[in-house]
């Protein structure tokens, strides 16, 4: 039989592994000294702008550019982000990430500092598949259609920008190194307009 499948509504996580600069030594000497806060199972830094310290400038651009390249060539929106929050966050061994999302931000990011990593997972947020549990997933062919979730295992300097709501958390880390993570929350940048007006959409930032 033939057929084409249309995907719907889908979510992007975007991956992007780019980056240039490979010595990031400075960065992960910074992580290691600054003060963290316990985050239920891993550790958070107590900093949360640390892209405003010193060093740190040239790895918020990068970021900051694929926020807007991830909203203008993914979500097609006419819009500019910024940075707005930036943190640290260490997951010892055996340590993990409790699932969240972002609340006060559009769109997120993570960037990897360290190697070997635990997977970032992402969660499927149509509530569909946690009313039915129609398969065995032992026996499914495990695809974006019918995942419950979806693991991305990111190496060193590797960037995935995702939207703020979905919920996500970090596997347990089962590597004897730690996992380090720079994340980072973003809102529309100052001077901009949106909606319409005379709908009583208009916003003005
Ligand atoms: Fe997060």
């Amino acid at each position: 039989m033939s057929n084409q499948t249309i995907p719907l509504f889908t979510v992007g996580a975007g991956v992007y592994n780019d980056f240039k600069d490979n010595d990031l030594t400075d960065l992960v000497n910074y992580t290691k000294q600054v003060q963290y806060l316990e985050n239920v199972s891993n550790l958070k830094s107590a900093n949360y702008q640390i892209f405003e310290e010193q060093g740190f400038s040239f790895l918020k651009e990068y970021c900051t550019k694929a926020v807007n390249h991830y909203a203008s060539d993914v979500l097609g929106w006419k819009v500019k982000l910024e940075i707005v929050t930036s943190w640290s966050n260490v997951t010892l061994k055996s340590a993990s990430h409790h699932v969240h999302n972002h609340k006060n931000s559009i769109l997120s990011g993570v960037f990897y500092l360290s190697d070997n990593n635990s997977a970032l997972r992402f969660y499927n947020p149509f509530e569909i598949y946690e009313a039915f549990d129609l398969n065995n997933y032992d026996n499914l062919d495990y695809h974006s259609f019918n995942s419950k979730f979806w693991d991305i295992t990111p190496l060193k300097n590797t960037l995935i920008v995702f939207p703020s709501w979905l919920d996500h958390g970090v596997v347990e880390q089962e590597n004897d190194s730690e996992r380090i993570s720079l994340a980072f929350n973003t809102f529309l940048a100052k001077g901009q307009q949106l909606g319409r007006p005379y709908a009583f959409t208009g916003l003005w930032i």
